[in-house]
């Protein structure tokens, strides 16, 4: 098994990433609506994809999206209530999901006020009624944390353990919380992954996933790589400050 997978393209400012995000959105959707009358997305939660979902809420972008044949789902959520801070749905609800015409019932959030397990085993059902039993999303967003964690699979728990599953409760002993997450036997079978990710802080772990041997208990973020899809790294330059980008996996400076 190689490294973490995927080309690697680097923006300049989160701005220009965040703009980059948005137009690889508009684009894969429109794709996903023309040739399958539809669009399967699971949000990443976080931080970093903030600035690209306001993108999405406001014009240019939300007019160049069929928003009615939208389906919004989410890779993880934190297990809070829709109103908590803390919660993937309600950032993504006030950085653009409110501002858009996408029915109410097209979006599918993880209920994170629920029993954790009880919660992870509705949403593999959720996942089944809206996507088939291939549960294949046109695009899976995720982010990458410092410590090398993608969606809620964090370093330690073997992501590698629960391929039937679709989705899954997990303890994180550093948060000391439960929290809710898709597996990587649904992240790598979407047709496109984003795993966008900004900052110096970011820089060592970047370097690290793409540069050492596959260990995913120890990174889980190189678990995702795609069956038959397509893997993109969407990154500022500061989170690419100790990565070789002449290296030809890489991009240079790029504009959808
Ligand atoms: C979450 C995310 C998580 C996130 C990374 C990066 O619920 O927090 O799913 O996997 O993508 O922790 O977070 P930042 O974008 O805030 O750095």
């Amino acid at each position: 098994m190689t490294r973490a997978a995927g080309d690697l393209r680097v923006f300049e400012t989160p701005q220009d990433l965040a703009e980059g995000v948005a137009d690889a959105f508009a684009t894969l959707a429109q794709d996903a609506i023309g040739k399958r009358g539809s669009f399967a997305v699971a949000l990443a939660g976080g931080t970093t994809p903030k600035a690209a979902y306001a993108l999405l809420g406001r014009e240019p972008y939300a007019s160049q999206i069929d928003w009615p044949h939208v389906q919004i789902f989410f890779g993880d959520e934190r297990c809070v209530s829709p109103d908590d801070a803390e919660s993937n749905y309600n950032m993504a609800r006030t950085a653009f999901l409110s501002s858009v015409r996408v029915p109410a019932d097209n979006v599918h959030r993880m209920h994170g006020e629920d029993d954790p397990a009880q919660a992870a085993r509705d949403y593999a059902e959720t996942l089944i009624e809206f996507l088939g039993p291939d549960t294949r999303f046109d695009l899976l967003m995720l982010g990458m944390g410092p410590d090398g964690h993608t969606a809620s699979l964090f370093p330690g728990s073997d992501p590698r353990t629960d391929e039937a599953q679709l989705v899954r409760a997990v303890w994180v002993q550093k948060m000391q919380t439960h929290r809710i997450t898709l597996t990587p036997a649904v992240i790598n079978r979407a047709r496109h992954v984003i795993i966008a990710t900004e900052g110096a802080a970011k820089a060592q772990m970047l370097h690290t996933v793409r540069g050492s041997e596959y260990d995913p208990v120890r990174y889980p973020v190189q678990i995702v790589k795609p069956d038959d899809g397509v893997l993109e790294w969407f990154v500022d330059r500061a989170a690419a400050s100790k990565t070789d980008i002449t290296k030809r996996y890489v991009t240079d400076y790029f504009r959808w």
